[in-house]
């Protein structure tokens, strides 16, 4: 996390600039800076909070820039020190010569300050990021080129990092590096781009180059040079990017979050358009790059994700093992690259990420490849560092997430689910072709039913206000729907900040149900099927305890109005689909709580959308 951004070219760095760092707000907001070659020297200006508090102090200094056309830009997400206006980047060596932006975690920060220190390096911040500016200033000194000292520099380094750097002494260069951290240059006429992201630079160019780990790009306004660490000169590949300048807009909504909520049935309808034709014809995913005859053999498959992504890994499990007697493992990915973990080339490992750069599923992916497992990816990014990892490439097509709260690309990364699930059934014949029909004749039903209910909030509504003044939260479900819980306590937690939490309902008994009393609300997700019947006798012991019942429910039990003080329905659905729509009043709830007590919902405090560090 955290988004860097750099300009060298003729027209105004600083609006090139700040419009980058807007595009690249999903990264962090905690911070953010800009440092500019205004003449003679290095201009520095910074700003905590978010963007908009930078654009504030920039107008008041406008003068001293405008004709400036070199600069490097930084918004953050606090990793090391507090979200000061100290703690900011850009950071500069002891004199103000050399100034870096950082994206990534320094791990031996403390051991190179300690040494820089005896050398003389005046720290003003807490962060990891000072020293790698201190560092390269040393190597400079001796040097006496910026590349080079970039170079000799990283060297030194452990961690991940995606840096640009600016020194007074060479007016007219950016150079930057990276390692285990995304970075890429824009290539225009006369002028080059630096960005985390893509966003930040499509207004202006899609020819870009991304670069690999520790190379070193040297750029002034005439050429761009390649070097890798060692120095040599690289071949450059510049692509053309498949991808459009996009107006992100609210097109109405008060937030984000709200109009991404409602994009959900429109997402479906085009994940599966040419896969899905009528339920009669078998699923069409050729993406899937393994032969039949090995994944009629797979007998082993192990999802990797993290946040959102891990519950809708969850469904993956569940829909998998039972669509096609595969034994799956779930695994958060931060857990799993820390541990032996038995993974070989007949195992298939599935990474599913929202953003395809969430550093720690990265890391897992390339682990299990390194052992030869094939690797398919399921992200709304296709052109992502963990899309270039992948043997076989599932992109859920939601469209430009804004929210940092997850909404479409969940319910997108379930249904392509759905369809590799199917897909597997049909190679390996593991599920009756009946089943196989009325499953696919459902899933097409789904976009109508999510409308409908997208058509009348108003319990929702209702049910947010009565219960938004609570501090604690506990969801319940079992089977199919216990990741639907998770995932409705998560949003709730993510941006109304009270304590949120989904159980498996059979384990209330072993612990949470303590907890119960008076002022606890129980969020029943009672969806009709094998399962119901046990939920219910679980929501009669909450109940027992007192607690505020509230049931999520297909079913017209005429039982629930006296089990349940209050209840949120939702259409028909098959068991196996009701995930897809048990999910939207729940995202709905979550985003009424925080709408009603004011919170910013489509930027909750700590939280960035793409996190790139471990
Ligand atoms: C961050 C976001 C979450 C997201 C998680 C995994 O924490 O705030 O919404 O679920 O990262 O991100 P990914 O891009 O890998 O799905």
């Amino acid at each position: 996390m955290c988004g860097i951004v750099g300009y060298i070219g003729n027209q105004s760095v600083v609006d090139i600039l700040i419009d980058g760092l807007h595009q690249l707000e999903y990264r962090g907001y905690d911070s953010a800076g800009v440092a500019v070659q205004c003449g003679e020297k290095i201009n520095v200006y910074k700003a905590e909070g978010k963007l908009e508090n930078l654009s504030s102090v920039l107008i008041q200094h406008k003068k001293e820039f405008t004709a400036a056309t070199l600069g490097i830009g930084h918004i953050r997400w606090a990793t090391h020190g507090a979200p000061t206006v100290l703690n900011a980047h850009p950071h500069t060596c002891n004199c103000g010569s050399l100034v870096i932006v950082h994206n990534g975690i320094i791990e031996n920060f403390k051991e190179l300050r300690a040494e820089l220190e005896k050398k003389g390096a005046k720290f003003r911040s807490q962060t990891d990021t000072e020293v790698v500016a201190h560092l390269i200033a040393y190597k400079y000194e001796e040097l006496k080129d910026l590349t080079k000292a970039v170079r000799e520099a990283t060297k030194e380094i452990d961690g991940a990092y995606a840096l640009c750097v600016m020194h007074n002494d060479e007016k007219d260069k950016l150079v930057a590096t990276k390692r285990n951290a995304p970075l890429l240059v824009g290539v225009g006429e006369g002028e080059f781009f630096l960005a985390s992201d893509v966003p930040a630079i499509i207004k202006h160019t899609k020819r870009a180059m991304y670069l690999n780990d520790n190379q070193v790009v040297t750029l002034t306004r005439e050429k761009m040079v390649l070097t890798d660490a060692e120095g040599n000169i690289l071949p450059q590949k510049v692509e053309t990017l498949p991808w459009e300048p996009v107006a992100l807009s609210k097109m109405g909504y008060k937030h984000f979050m709200l109009k991404e909520i409602h994009e959900q049935p429109d997402v479906i309808r085009n994940i599966l358009v040419g896969k899905l034709h009528s339920v009669d014809e078998p699923i069409v995913l050729n993406e899937v790059k393994l032969t039949k005859e090995t994944l009629k053999n797979l007998n082993r498959i192990q999802i990797i994700a993290c946040g959102t992504s891990l519950h809708a890994a969850m469904i993956g499990k569940y829909i998998i093992e039972n669509f096609c007697g595969i034994s799956v493992d779930i695994e958060a990915s931060s857990e799993y690259i820390y541990r032996k973990t038995v993974t070989d080339e007949k195992t298939l490992v599935i990474g599913v990420s929202q953003s395809g750069e969430t550093a720690d599923t990265l890391t897992a992916i390339k682990q299990a490849k390194a052992k030869g497992s094939h690797a398919l990816i399921i992200t709304n990014r296709p052109d992502s560092a963990m899309a270039r990892e992948a043997d076989s490439l599932i992109p859920v097509s939601a469209g430009i997430e804004v929210s940092v709260a997850a909404t479409k690309s969940y319910i997108a990364q379930v249904v392509s689910f759905y369809l590799l699930a199917m897909y597997m059934a049909e190679i390996k014949n593991s599920l009756d072709s009946a089943t196989l029909t009325s499953l696919k004749a459902d899933l097409i039903q789904i976009p109508q039913k999510i409308e409908q209910i997208l058509s009348d909030k108003n319990d929702i509504k209702e049910c947010a206000k009565k219960y938004s003044g609570t501090r604690d939260f506990i969801y319940i479900a079992r089977g199919i729907n216990y990741p639907t819980a998770l995932e409705g306590a998560l949003k709730l937690k993510e941006i109304s900040y009270i304590n949120a939490t989904g159980y498996p309902a059979g384990e209330l008994k072993h612990g949470p149900i303590a907890m119960l009393d008076e002022s606890m609300p129980v969020l029943s997700i009672l969806m009709t099927g094998s399962v119901y019947e046990k939920l219910l006798s679980n929501s009669e012991e909450a109940k027992a305890r007192n607690a505020r019942m509230i049931a999520l429910t297909n079913s017209k039990d005429a039982k629930l109005n006296d089990l349940f003080d209050f209840i949120i329905r939702v259409p028909e659905v098959s068991e196996l689909l009701s995930p897809l729509i048990a999910m939207i009043p729940l995202q709905l709830l979550a985003y009424y709580i925080a709408e009603y007590l004011g919170k910013d919902v489509d930027q909750p405090r700590n939280l960035a959308k793409s996190v790139t560090v471990e």
